[in-house]
């Protein structure tokens, strides 16, 4: 089983997929941006031959999977701009995998959401546009508030809430660098995710975690500290409506084998919307979370799926689990941490890892990243009892940059 797999040093779980990989018996060829000798030591002992070449120049991506000289089985990646590339390869290399078409209904939010739309599911109202007059003529038919954000976009990166025709007119200054925007419905209500492990669209695991508060919101407001809860019941009626929706999604969108990563909404009525999906693995640790939440190793899951289409981890969700992102304040580098020795004396056995920042590293940009400043990950079976400590968390520990 030899697999092409792109991209398998960065972002940082990639390490692990492309660990992954190599326990469960494949070769692994990888090509990504970076130099050789930066390779992590967990990726350069999975890997049986690595080239570096931008992946964004797709005839360099091609010319260095060529240089392999071996027939690919696989050609995989789970990074978000680089999963059509893959794609794309598949077809070059006549490797048997997703589509280019199907990926691109992943990654295009407006051919994703007629997609989903034909098959009767429930979308925000939407609509394509390139020029500001577009974008005014889409607000007006959809109604304010509408949602204003990049057709290939990640990390709510210029994605913006618009009230009225005034702040459509200060967006459009802001999004004028965006080649394609989507227009959306503002959807009011819960948020959550949906994500799977699928073999040959069927999932082989399920996942839903919930957003406190909305993305939006988090990536909007430096004070807060965001949560994303891994819930250990997701069959509970009240999340049902996002599980029917989510398999619909799926199939409307052709899922083949592999991770995927939904969001959707839940309103104050209880009904459900899509929000948008990649035919990848989430980030910002909740890969992780998931395999906290059950004890299992879904990086070697997957790559079992991709290499054998099996899945051999039992799910017995044990507990539900919640991240807690921290953003210091201040500027500059961190100076002091305070509450957390109490924090983690009242809590500390169901911290399941801590990886805050320490006095003399510098911030991180908490608009670029949802890691922030370092997080703490908890769980307990009990789920008012885990968001009570994900909330004393983000209210009782401070950091303090200068
Ligand atoms: N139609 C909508 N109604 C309400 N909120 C929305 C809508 N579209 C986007 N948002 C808010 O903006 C956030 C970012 O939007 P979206 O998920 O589409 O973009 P993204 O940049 O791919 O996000 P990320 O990579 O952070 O998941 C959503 O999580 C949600 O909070
Ligand atoms: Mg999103």
């Amino acid at each position: 089983m030899n697999v092409l797999f792109l991209a398998p040093n960065y972002p940082p779980e990639m390490q692990d997929f492309t660990r992954g990989l190599a326990e469960v018996g494949a070769r692994v060829f990888a090509i990504g941006d970076g130099h050789p000798g930066g390779l992590s030591p967990k990726v350069q002992r999975a890997l049986a031959g690595y080239r570096s070449a931008k992946l964004f120049d797709r005839e360099a991506t091609i010319a260095a999977a060529r240089s392999f000289g071996v027939r690919f089985d696989r050609i995989e990646c789970l990074w978000e701009p680089f999963v059509e590339l893959a794609a794309d390869l598949r077809e070059v290399f006549d490797v048997p995998g997703m589509s280019l078409d199907v990926a691109r209904g992943f990654r295009d939010k407006e051919l994703m959401k007629q997609r989903v739309e034909a098959a009767g599911l429930r979308v925000p109202h939407h609509a394509r546009a390139h020029t500001a007059d577009e974008i005014r003529v889409a607000a007006e038919r959809i109604g304010y508030p509408v949602i204003v954000k990049p057709i290939a976009g990640a990390g709510s990166a210029d994605t913006y809430r618009v009230n009225s025709r005034e702040e459509l007119e200060v967006v459009l200054g802001k999004t004028r660098h965006v080649r394609e925007v989507s227009v959306e419905e503002f959807v009011d209500g819960d948020e959550f995710t949906f994500d799977t492990v699928c073999i040959d669209g069927r999932p082989a695991f399920y996942n839903v975690a919930w957003y406190r508060p909305r993305p939006l919101i988090a990536r909007s407001n430096e004070w807060v500290s965001p949560q994303v809860v891994v819930l250990r019941n997701p069959d509970q009626p009240e999340l049902r409506g996002g599980l029917k929706l989510g398999l619909g999604v799926l199939k409307a969108l052709k899922m083949g084998t592999g991770f995927t990563h939904m969001e959707w909404y839940r309103k104050a009525n209880g009904e459900v919307v899509f929000g948008e999906i990649g035919a990848r693995s989430a980030g910002g640790h909740l890969v992780d979370q998931m395999n906290y939440s059950s004890e299992i190793d879904l990086f070697r899951e997957w790559a079992r799926a991709v290499c054998w289409k099996s899945f051999e981890a039992k799910v017995t969700r044990d507990y539900n689990v919640a991240i807690i992102f921290k953003r210091a304040q201040g500027q500059g580098k961190i100076r002091h941490l305070e509450g957390l020795d109490r924090y983690m004396q009242k809590y500390g056995e169901h911290v399941a890892t801590e990886q805050l920042f320490r006095p003399g590293q510098s911030r991180r940009d908490w608009k670029q990243t949802l890691l922030s400043d370092g997080f703490v990950v908890v769980r307990h079976p009990d789920l008012a009892f885990t968001l009570h400590m994900a909330d004393e968390f983000g209210a009782s520990v401070q950091m303090y940059a200068s």
